[in-house]
C-alpha cells in the first residue's frame, strides 16, 4: 500500500495542521455525501467498484484484436483523452521497446498523435506507418476538439489508403460520448466500434474507463491489477474518515497550507525516468482542475537526478516559493550489478555490493537533506514498486486529493473554462463558420 511521509514539510506545527483540521473534514464531507461544486462530474468516485466484467471482457478483447493485426496502435487524443494512458503505459513499458519488440510482452507499440498540431510530427508518423501494419484509437468526450480532429482525418485517409475502406473500419475504434459529438456521428456512420465515456466523468479524470484502460490493455497490461489498485485506495480513502488516517486528505491539506504560505509552485519528482509520463498526467490533472478564478498551485515536474543537473541550483538557493512532492520508488524491477575492476581507475569500487535501486535510493535521500537544508519543504509519497496495483492506487490517490484540493479553494475542481480562451481566438483566426 501507498503511504504518505509529510515530516519534512517545514513550516507548521502539529497544532497548526490541527487547526486546519475541520477544514479539510468539510472539503472530504463534500466530496463523499457529493454536495459539493461540480458534483454532476464525480462518476470517477464510484469507477473502480462499478467498472463491470462484461466492460473489461469486451475492452479486452478489443485489444486483443488490435493486438492480433497490428505492429503500431496509434492513440489519437489530447489532454485527458490520453495523458492517462500515457502515464500508465510508459510507466509499465520496456523504455526501449521501440527497438527490442521482443521485450516483456508481444504487444503492439503505442504511439500518440493527436496531441500538438506539428505538421513535421504527423508527417513522420505517415512515414512510419507506410512501413507497418497499424490501428487507430480515436478518443475525445467532446468528439469537436480540434488537434485530435486534424489527427484523425489524416490518419483515417491513410488507413483507408492502405487497407481499403471495409478493412480499414477493423482497425479504427472510437472512444466518444454516447450520443452526442462530430467523432459520435462520424463513428456510427462509418461503423467503427466505440466505447463510451460516461456523461459524469470529465477528461482528466477518466483513466479507468475505457479512455485509459483500451490503450493501456492494447500496450500488454493487466487492467483488472489497475482496477483492483484503484479499488483499494478507494475502500481505504473513504473508510477513513480522520485525517490522522487519511492520506489523501493529509496531502490535500498540507499541499493547501503550503500554498496559503507562499509556496506557490509543486514540484512532483521522481527518480525513474518512467514515471515522466505520469508527472505529466499529474501535471493536467491539478493545473486544470484547481488553477482557476485566481487561485491555485502551479503543478510542474522534474525526473531526478537528471534535473538535479539542470534544475538543482534553482531549487536549493533560488526564489523559496516551490516545495517538492516526491514519488519514492522502493523496488526496481530489474538488477544491474555493477563489476568489479581491480584498477578502479574511476575510483568506483567503494559502490561494489550496493545495488543501482540502493545508490538511486541514497541520492533520494541526500537531496531531500539538501532541499531541507534549503529550506524546501517535501512531501513524500512511497511507493513499494512501479506496477499496475501500485499505479492504479496513484491514479485514485491523486484524483481523490485533487478533488479535495480544489475544494479546500473552493474552486470547482471539474470544470475547465480557462482552456477556451485559445480556441476562440484560433478559430476566429482560421475563419472557422460560426
Ligand atoms: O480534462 C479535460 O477535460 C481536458 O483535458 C480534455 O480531456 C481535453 O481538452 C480533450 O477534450 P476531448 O476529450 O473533448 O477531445
Amino acid at each position: 500500500m501507498i503511504r504518505f511521509d509529510y515530516s519534512n514539510q517545514l513550516l507548521f506545527t502539529d497544532g497548526q495542521i490541527r487547526e486546519q483540521e475541520q477544514h479539510v473534514a468539510n472539503a472530504y464531507q463534500q466530496l463523499c455525501d457529493k454536495s459539493g461544486k461540480g458534483n454532476d462530474f464525480l462518476g470517477w468516485l464510484d469507477l473502480p467498484e462499478e467498472t463491470d466484467e462484461a466492460l473489461l471482457n469486451q475492452i479486452q478483447s478489443c485489444a486483443n484484436r488490435l493486438e492480433r493485426q497490428s505492429e503500431i496502435v496509434v492513440v489519437i487524443g489530447i489532454g485527458g483523452s490520453y495523458l492517462g494512458a500515457r502515464a500508465v503505459i510508459e510507466a509499465l513499458q520496456h523504455s526501449y521497446k521501440g527497438f527490442c519488440p521482443f521485450s516483456d510482452n508481444h504487444a503492439p507499440f503505442v504511439t500518440y498523435s493527436g496531441n500538438n498540431i506539428s505538421e513535421d510530427n504527423l508527417c513522420e508518423l505517415l512515414e512510419v506507418l507506410d512501413n507497418k501494419d497499424y490501428s487507430l484509437i480515436v478518443i475525445s468526450k467532446s468528439g469537436t476538439t480540434t488537434e485530435p480532429a486534424i489527427a484523425f482525418r489524416i490518419l483515417k485517409k491513410h488507413c483507408e489508403d492502405k487497407y481499403g475502406k471495409e478493412w480499414a473500419k477493423q482497425r479504427i475504434v472510437a472512444i466518444t460520448d454516447k450520443a452526442r459529438g462530430a467523432l459520435k456521428k462520424l463513428a456510427d456512420v462509418e461503423g467503427y466500434e466505440t466505447f463510451v465515456i460516461p456523461d459524469n466523468v470529465g477528461g482528466r479524470y477518466s483513466v479507468l474507463t475505457p479512455v485509459g484502460l483500451l490503450p493501456i490493455a492494447v500496450a500488454g497490461f493487466d487492467i483488472r491489477q489497475l482496477i483492483a489498485g484503484a479499488r483499494t485506495m478507494r475502500q481505504e480513502l473513504l473508510a477513513q474518515h480522520k485525517l490522522d488516517d487519511n492520506i489523501a486528505q493529509q496531502y490535500a491539506l498540507l499541499r493547501y497550507m503550503l500554498y496559503k504560505n507562499g509556496k506557490k509552485i509543486e514540484l512532483m519528482v521522481s527518480y525513474n525516468p518512467k514515471l515522466a509520463f505520469f508527472i505529466e498526467w499529474y501535471k493536467q490533472l491539478f493545473g486544470e482542475s484547481e488553477g482557476k478564478e485566481g487561485k491555485g498551485i502551479f503543478p510542474t515536474g522534474a525526473t531526478f537526478s537528471t534535473d538535479l543537473h539542470s534544475l538543482g541550483q534553482y531549487i536549493q538557493e533560488g526564489e523559496r516559493h516551490l516545495f517538492e512532492t516526491v514519488l519514492s520508488i522502493q523496488q526496481s524491477r530489474f538488477q544491474v550489478p555493477i563489476p568489479e575492476d581491480k584498477d578502479n581507475l574511476d575510483g568506483l569500487n567503494y559502490l561494489l555490493g550496493k545495488s543501482i535501486q540502493n545508490i538511486n535510493l541514497t541520492a533520494e535521500e541526500g537531496t531531500r537533506m539538501a532541499h531541507v537544508d534549503g529550506q524546501v519543504p517535501n512531501l513524500r509519497l512511497i511507493v513499494p514498486k512501479v506496477d499496475e496495483n501500485n499505479l492504479g492506487q496513484l491514479v485514485y490517490f491523486f484524483e481523490f486529493s485533487c478533488a479535495l484540493g480544489g475544494y479546500l479553494l473552493d474552486i470547482n475542481p471539474f470544470d475547465q473554462p480557462g482552456v477556451e480562451a485559445y480556441k476562440k481566438n484560433m478559430f476566429r483566426l482560421l475563419g472557422k463558420p460560426q
